[in-house]
């Protein structure tokens, strides 16, 4: 496996319209500002294979895979954008942040779609192995404002949007269950305050788990 001791792997999670994009930003600034060199990415996706995976998954009808299908689909983009470029970022001591990880596909494929934890964690076990997110921040608010957040900035990626409600709402739920299972690696920030507190909230935990 490649060495990446030097650099640290932030990832955001959360639901549609929480403020992922929004934070990696403002984040992104923030460490730069600290001196750190930083790549951010965003799964599914962050390398040329894995955004070729990315299409599959993000477009089209919902019925379009079952849930199986989508985390296989998920853990291979996964694994290329490890090796393509997470795993060598971090091997040059770069801090990586990234747009969703592992987390979420627990959250939709597992929580949201009813795929098992034994099956995710031997997938995660396969395609990731022993390597872990330092920090997590998860975006949580609740489903209906995030909804209406995604639907004003509304493109072509509209596959999982077009869920249920129901099922934004298992998946909600899933993404704080996971959160309070790995209170080590996961913080918890109220994703329904302004732009401005988020960062600061995000900051604080970064500068208090990592030194930052
Ligand atoms: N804290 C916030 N309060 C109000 N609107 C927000 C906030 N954070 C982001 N937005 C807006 O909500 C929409 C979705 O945010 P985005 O960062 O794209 O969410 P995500 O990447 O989690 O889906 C964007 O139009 C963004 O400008
Ligand atoms: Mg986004």
């Amino acid at each position: 496996m490649t060495a990446r001791a030097a650099g640290r792997f932030i990832t955001l999670e959360g639901g549609e319209g929480a403020g992922k994009s929004t934070q990696i930003a403002r984040l992104r600034s923030w460490l730069e500002g600290q001196g750190h060199a930083v790549t951010a990415t965003r799964e599914p996706g962050g390398s040329p294979g894995a955004e070729m995976i990315r299409k599959l998954l993000v477009e089209g009808p919902a019925e379009r895979w079952d849930g199986t299908t989508e985390a296989l689909l998920h853990f291979a983009a996964r694994r290329e954008h490890l090796r393509s470029t997470v795993w060598p970022a971090m091997a040059r001591g770069e801090w990586v942040i990234s747009d969703r990880f592992a987390d979420s596909t627990m959250a939709y494929q597992g929580y949201g779609h009813g795929l098992g934890r034994a099956v995710f964690e031997q997938l995660y076990a396969l395609a990731v192995g022993d390597f872990r997110p330092d920090l997590t921040i998860l975006l949580d608010l609740p489903v209906e404002t995030g909804l209406a957040r995604a639907a004003a900035r509304r493109g072509t990626e509209t596959r999982y949007e077009s869920l249920p409600r129901a099922f934004h709402e298992q998946v909600r739920a899933g993404f704080r269950e996971i959160a309070a299972r790995e209170p080590d690696r996961c913080v918890v920030i109220d994703a329904t305050q302004s732009i401005d507190a988020i960062a600061a909230a995000i900051e604080g935990a970064v500068r208090a788990r990592l030194a930052a």
